[in-house]
């Protein structure tokens, strides 16, 4: 069961992990659209909100942010570079003194007592990267909120589409000329993807009834903690929505960023990003649509949620 852990080590111990997970919303527009999501989310809830978790806080993005609007914020991550880079991060923005930096693993919280925090949160998916623990993670990070608890996961019927589109990510690219080394490599493959692609049926029902991202040679490789990367688990809304209350969650509210971007195409989207004004009315109309919890499994990778203690 432990090897989720051992492997995240690996994988998010690599010293370039930092600088390149910092550049994604300078690489990427659905990067953009789901920091954006999220952020507008914690701005709007954070009353009486005064100590936050945030676990898996990578590179900083919503720690620093937290830490501006006054919060004393747990930054908790597996990988040292990533914390590395955001002590940089929060140091250069003058709010390093408000960030407690703690490397550990989420699947062990049991350092944190019981309502230790006003709100603990982990967006951009790592509870999905502790398969097999997920459901554990996610009772632990309710046990040490207090007052709510905010998430997002991967997204089984936001991930399904991927598998019938080989060049998904190249629609979300926002510079054709970047030096990015893999936006240079999607670039390069785009035809080939394509070429070589054929639709796997198979592989699309397995991913709809099991949940994980992987064949099943990998995952039988994964528990035997062999392979480079985590085994991603992506959640249904609704057994996301029933593990929550299951660990005392109310008031419950859920949202797919990226949904209604996903099917604009690239050369749409980068002139949108281009003109600041239709940017800031685009982000703001995304927020709005990818809100309504009808459309919450279609966001794009994440599926968001939140809720009361
Ligand atoms: C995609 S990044 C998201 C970073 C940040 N939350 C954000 O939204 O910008 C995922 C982060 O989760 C961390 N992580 C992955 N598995 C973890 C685990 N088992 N325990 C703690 N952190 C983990 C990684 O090191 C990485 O920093």
């Amino acid at each position: 069961m432990d090897y989720s852990r051992k492997i995240a080590e690996r994988l998010w111990n690599q010293p370039d992990k930092g600088e390149l997970e910092s550049r994604r919303e300078e690489t990427y527009i659905d990067d953009i659209i789901q920091k954006d999501h999220i952020e507008r989310r914690l701005l709007e809830n954070l009353e009486g909100i005064e100590t936050v978790f945030d676990g898996g806080a990578g590179c900083g993005r919503f720690s620093i942010l937290l830490a501006k609007r006054g919060c004393r914020v747990t930054h908790f991550d597996i990988s040292q570079p990533m914390i590395d880079k955001a002590k940089a991060l929060a140091e250069a923005e003058g709010v390093a003194d408000r960030i407690t930096f703690a490397r550990g693993a989420l699947e062990d919280l049991s350092g944190y007592a019981d309502g230790a925090f006003d709100m603990a949160v982990s967006f951009d998916a790592p509870v999905s990267y502790t398969y097999p623990n997920q459901e554990r993670v996610v009772g632990e990070l309710a046990r040490i909120a207090k007052k709510r608890i905010m998430l997002s996961v991967s997204s089984r019927l936001g991930s399904l589409p991927y598998l019938a589109n080989p060049i998904q990510k190249n629609q979300f690219i926002l510079d054709g000329r970047s030096r990015d080394p893999f936006v240079k490599w999607l670039i390069a493959n785009r035809e080939k993807a394509v070429r070589d692609f054929t639709f796997d049926r198979r592989g699309a029902e397995k991913l709809l009834s099991d949940g994980l991202m992987g064949g099943e040679a990998e995952i039988a490789e994964y528990e035997r903690g062999g392979t480079p990367w985590c085994i991603t688990y992506t959640f249904m809304p609704d057994e996301l929505e029933a593990l929550l209350r299951r660990f005392g969650v109310k008031n419950i509210q859920m949202s797919g960023p990226g949904a209604y971007a996903r099917t604009v195409p690239n050369e749409v989207l980068v002139k949108i990003m281009n003109d600041p004004r239709q940017k800031a009315d685009f982000l703001a109309f995304c927020y709005r649509f990818d809100s309504d919890p009808h459309v919450c499994g279609m966001g794009k990778d994440n599926l968001f949620a939140m809720g009361d203690l």
